[in-house]
């Protein structure tokens, strides 16, 4: 059974069988999607990202949906996990409701049981510290220096209240005693760090600072930071890592940020809790920031599952410029369109928004330029290109990054603008990138979307594996890996073992459910929606002329890079390489 199935521990099987049963999957999306007819398949604009002509296809034999534009695909299950936000098990209690389907939540197991008891004492012991911390500052004398505070900072009242602000008093277990008067175990509250422990008892970890609790999507108090009300070090102090908070994965303020990010489809990001409250004051609501820390991939993709675009928004400073390059390689990866806001020298959002109208704000949103047009410019001001030594130095600096680029048209405007502000020639970029055309693979990670890695051969070989038993029999014989490469070789071989093993009509598409790879992944979906067009053809001549194909381009490829050899350095990695690959095509052809 499928991966997913298999996850939904409190749902019994049987009735995520049944919920998936009773409900098609165009009904499931046509609550959300206008969908037509067409052929064997429904389209509509896709709801993932921002489209004017509809990719977005509903195969309502094979139960799945997918969309050309952006790659997204699954199952009804998937699709309103994504569309909702939600994990899989709301999922199916959702549909459930919809369908008219009475869930009773299977009995846990003991180790369940316990972790579930487990998680509801974290959760209490977040709330009890939450609600101290915020009586301080709301109602006790101790907390008339950090209310004063927040007076000058402009953010009381409502404000205060939606980030559920508090004051964490100058005392060493005010927070200790208010746990255990709440018959709280101290233990638990020391795995989550708002409590220590030494020889001499048990003492609070906050003291003297104000508070911000750090939530998850739901809501839920997950952590907290806590800062000076002076000009004293460290400015901040912030919970360790815990059972319930891993601060590469969590983005303060995003609870508070999902229903705007769904309306605008944007992020952005910012860096501090201080900029996050600015923006939020001022009415700009899809805001996240970074909890002191570097944005990571997991960052990323949690952006990427609720928006189709992002804005960085980083101090000005050398820490801030790097923060935003590192930040956009991760998003070329994700293949998220990323841009900068820039704001003028020196200020950030809250000090920018103390002295502007929230007008000038929407208009540096609107000028922020494009992360990798960003990050030219600012490498060509930190190195101005006057002379050969430096314009190489550039250029080197940027062709990892340039080769990232996943959109060709794209990757082309920026190859001219880049040779026009360096004054070289496209011929010159092209020969110090070395072999760029076959290395287009680096481009987009293996996060990527459909369209720019189609290739036809390798699609038509897939879809025939698929519907023809002898296909597989033979492009088993001649060894799958002269025949496909890449994500293609990665689906080819799971579709092999699982046909193998089963050959229904349904296994396709409970595979799909179950693959990890993104790429893969993604293959498939579109393959499982289009593969109609693969009834009733010839299998062995269509078969042939994919093989044939693959040689000729096998050789086209051979002779490219016999001629980039030719100019390349004998004493160069690059000729290394190259010779490698052409090796490699030889041996795969040989095997055709
Ligand atoms: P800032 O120093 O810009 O903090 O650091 P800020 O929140 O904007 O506060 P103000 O406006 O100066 O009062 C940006 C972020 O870096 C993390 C925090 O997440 C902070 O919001 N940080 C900073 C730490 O985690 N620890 C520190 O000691 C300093
Ligand atoms: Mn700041």
């Amino acid at each position: 059974m499928a991966e997913q199935y298999r996850l939904s521990a409190m749902i019994p099987e049987d009735k995520v069988r049944e919920v998936a049963e009773r409900l098609s999957i165009v009904e499931v999306v046509s609550d959300y999607v206008q969908l037509r007819r067409a052929g064997a398949n429904y389209t509509g604009l896709c709801p993932f990202h921002a489209e004017k002509t509809p990719s977005f296809n509903v195969n309502p034999a094979r139960e799945i949906f997918h969309c050309f534009g952006c790659g997204a695909g699954g199952n009804a299950f998937s699709f309103i996990m994504r569309i909702e936000g939600i994990s899989f098990p709301e999922a199916v209690k959702l549909m459930a409701r919809k369908a008219g389907i009475e869930i009773e939540e299977r009995q846990l197991s003991h180790a369940e049981k316990q972790a579930q008891d487990e998680r509801q004492a974290f959760q209490r012991i977040n709330e009890l510290t939450t609600g101290y911390y915020r009586s301080i500052l709301e109602q006790k004398p101790e907390g008339a220096i950090a209310r004063d505070y927040l007076e000058k900072r402009a953010a009381t009242g409502e404000v205060a209240e939606a980030y559920r602000l508090g004051f964490a008093p100058d005392r060493s277990d005010g927070l200790v005693q208010h746990l255990r008067s709440n018959g709280i175990n101290l233990e638990s509250a020391l795995k989550l760090g708002v409590v220590r422990k030494s020889e001499r008892g048990w003492y609070d970890q906050f003291r003297n600072r104000l508070m911000f609790p750090i939530r998850d999507t739901k809501g839920n108090v997950i952590a907290f930071a806590g800062r000076v009300l002076d000009a004293s070090l460290p400015k901040y102090i912030n919970s360790p890592e815990s059972p319930l908070y891993h601060k590469s994965s969590v983005l303060f303020g995003m609870d508070m940020a999902l229903p705007t990010i769904r309306t605008e489809n944007s992020v952005i990001i910012v860096e501090g809790y201080f900029d996050h409250l600015a923006l939020y004051r001022a009415g700009i609501r899809n805001v996240v920031a970074t909890c002191g820390t570097a944005l990571t991939a997991t960052h990323t993709s949690l952006i990427k599952r609720h928006a189709a675009k992002v804005y960085m928004l980083f101090d000005s400073d050398a820490a801030g410029r790097k923060a935003t390059v590192r930040s956009m390689e991760l998003f070329m990866e994700q293949r998220l369109p990323a841009y900068v806001i820039s704001l003028p020298s020196g200020e950030d959002p809250d000090s920018f928004l103390a002295g502007n109208p929230v007008e000038s704000f929407r208009t540096c949103l609107e000028k922020a330029r494009p992360a990798f047009d960003f990050y030219v410019r600012s490498l060509l001001a930190q190195t101005p290109p006057d002379s050969v030594d430096s314009k190489v130095r550039i250029i080197d600096e940027l062709l990892p990054r340039f080769k990232k680029i996943a959109d060709p048209i794209e990757r082309d405007l920026y190859e001219k603008e880049i040779c026009r502000l360096l004054g070289i020639t496209v011929h010159a970029f092209r020969k110090r990138m070395g072999g760029m055309e076959l290395t287009s693979r680096d481009a987009g990670g293996d996060q990527g979307q459909a369209d720019q890695r189609n290739d036809p051969t390798q699609e038509t070989l897939l879809a025939l594996i698929c519907s023809y038993p002898e296909a597989r029999a033979e492009v088993a014989r001649s060894g799958i890996d002269s025949l496909f490469e890449g994500d293609y070789l990665e689906l080819a071989q799971l579709v092999l073992d699982t046909l193998a093993n089963n050959d229904d009509d349904q296994a396709l598409s409970h595979l799909l459910e179950s693959i990890e790879a993104p790429g893969a992944r993604v293959l498939l979906s579109r393959m499982l929606v289009s593969e109609a067009r693969m009834a009733d053809v010839n299998w062995r001549t269509a078969l042939e002329d994919c093989i044939r194909a693959i040689e000729k381009k096998a050789l086209r490829s051979i002779k490219n890079l016999t001629a980039q050899l030719r100019t390349a350095d004998p004493d160069s990695s690059e000729h290394t390489s190259l010779l490698h690959e052409i090796n490699a095509l030889r041996t795969r052809k040989s095997k055709l």
